[in-house]
């Protein structure tokens, strides 16, 4: 069994059968359900918020990952805890006090992560990098499903890699925007532990298929 892991984000499903489609990922070889909350002004789209997210969490069967692209996320994290979450990932962008933003994740029993845009570099993660549980590394800018992959991610996977090890981190490398079963292995290869997957899942003929080759692959 490979212990790489698969995120489909649920940003790409139906959400007119968003029941049946958590349920497919319930029943497949995914190993996480990833949700993204936009709130419109940290990034320029809104997604969906507490409700839908409660929705999710009564059928989802797997751990809850939540990426929070919101500005000033601290005013959210018992939220999220009392809707189920198991990671809560805040945007090192939108964060004032990072290490107090990571602590407070922690002190709710989840598990605390951060994400980094395609221009912030991870040597600024150095000094919190021991307590950092998941690193979400953009690749593509946040705010839309269906984006191209940045190729550069390649780079900075290898090079955050190169950080954990030297800190002597147990930080997991998560992959978030474009991965498609072209990148999935190379970035697997270059340090990733868990791939994010919307479109290239959720717009495919048969998700669940999908879902179980791309695990084979990174297997
Ligand atoms: C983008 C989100 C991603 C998105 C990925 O801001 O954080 O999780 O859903 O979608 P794809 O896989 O379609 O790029
Ligand atoms: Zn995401």
């Amino acid at each position: 069994m490979s212990t790489k892991i698969v995120a489909p984000s649920l940003l790409a499903a139906d959400f007119g059968n968003l029941q049946r489609d958590v349920e497919m990922v319930n029943q497949s070889d995914a190993d996480w359900h990833h949700i993204d909350v936009m709130d419109g002004v940290f990034v320029p789209n809104i997604s969906y918020g507490m409700p839908v997210v409660k929705a999710i969490a009564q059928h989802a069967t797997k751990p809850l990952d939540v990426h929070l692209m919101i500005v000033d996320p601290d005013r959210y994290i018992k939220t999220f805890a009392n809707l189920g979450a198991s990671i809560l990932s805040v945007h090192y962008e939108a964060c004032t006090h990072l290490h107090r933003t990571l602590q407070a994740i922690k002190a709710e029993g989840m598990k605390a992560g951060v994400a980094l845009n395609p221009h912030t570099s991870v040597r600024l993660l150095e000094d919190t990098i021991q307590d950092i549980d998941l690193i979400c590394m953009m690749s593509v800018n946040p705010g839309f499903g269906g984006q191209s992959f940045i190729e550069n991610t390649y780079q900075k996977v290898s090079d955050l890699k190169n950080l954990i090890e030297k800190k002597n981190s147990k930080a997991l490398i998560e992959i978030d925007g474009g991965v498609n079963a072209t990148n999935a292995k190379k970035l697997v290869d270059a340090g990733a532990d868990v791939l994010v997957a919307g479109s290239f899942v959720f717009k495919s003929e048969n998700p669940t298929a999908t879902i179980k080759n791309l695990k084979e692959q990174i297997a």
